[in-house]
């Protein structure tokens, strides 16, 4: 199956009553193990891959990857640039075929995130793909990329912030956090009240860790779309390590890699049912 444009995965959402995850890769392997989980389960999503990790695999490495690993598959799936750090990131990937684009200009003042913002929106619009935007900084690590600022989201900002920016979907910091080394502590007064500000659906980052129930109590308050990274690359790198550990003579990448799928796929299928139980 093609990539599904982002504003048609959107919609795909909200008909269907969904809140769809966003997996991050980094290999084939693991794209490999995200695409047989979806379509295991049938249901459509995100696969993810950050400015940070383009540095290892450039844009159109990443679509060709995907776009070979979802031959078979009929579920809907959006290739998405996640935390978007460069206007040249963005172009290299829509370029490259991405369905769907995160512009991250959280760190910046609140002018300067709308500027940068404002300019993805008017690029990748005229394209017809969607773009996500942060307001408010996540603490934790993604990728290489470590943020020791926790500044959640204010929501006197949210509704001057989407209205300039003309952006799709809203990356809130409610105390979820990157990683596995930080306790996430999600601030739901919060969510709400952004909840009934915001004009466009809500993303929240830092999907590992949070239990199940609270994604799910989130998705009552606008959330369309979950960030998972962490989770599936400790399912992946786990098969290696557990391996290496019984044997420091394995030599089966082969095996393994095919284990390590499987690892993936079954998180994955775990992922997209739980936060999707109603
Ligand atoms: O943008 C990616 C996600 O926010 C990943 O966060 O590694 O905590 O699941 P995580
Ligand atoms: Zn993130």
């Amino acid at each position: 199956m093609e990539l599904v444009n982002g504003f048609t995965l959107m919609n795909y959402a909200k008909e269907k009553g969904l809140v769809l995850p966003a997996f991050n890769t980094t290999n084939y392997e693991l794209t490999v193990g995200i695409v047989k989980g979806f379509q295991a389960t049938g249901l459509g999503g995100y696969i993810a891959i950050s400015s940070s990790n383009l540095k290892l695999s450039n844009p159109k490495i990443i679509s060709d990857m995907v776009h070979s690993a979802m031959a078979d598959i009929s579920t809907p799936i959006s290739l998405h640039l996640d935390h978007g750090k460069s206007f040249e990131d963005v172009k290299a990937c829509i370029e490259a075929g991405f369905t769907s684009i995160m512009v991250d200009a959280s760190h910046l003042t609140f002018e300067e995130n709308i500027r940068e913002v404002q300019r993805t929106v008017e690029y990748c619009h005229f394209y017809g793909i969607p773009v996500e935007a942060e307001l408010g900084a996540i603490q934790g690590k993604e990728d290489d990329h470590v943020s020791e600022e926790d500044t959640k989201t204010n929501p006197d900002d949210v509704q001057e912030f989407v209205e300039r920016t003309g952006c799709d979907l809203l990356a809130v910091s409610i105390g979820n956090v990157h990683g596995m080394d930080l306790t996430p502590d999600l601030d739901f007064p919060l969510l709400e009240t952004i909840a009934s500000i915001s004009k466009v659906p809500l993303v929240l980052h830092g999907g590992s860790g949070i239990p199940f129930e609270q994604v799910r109590k989130a998705k009552e308050n606008n959330l369309i779309k979950v960030n998972y990274g962490s989770d599936l690359r400790q399912a992946f790198i786990g098969t290696f390590g557990q391996a290496y550990e019984k044997n420091h003579n394995e030599f089966d990448i082969m095996s393994l890699s095919k284990e390590a799928i499987q690892s993936v796929q079954n998180r994955v299928e775990v992922i997209i049912k739980e936060v999707n139980i109603s």
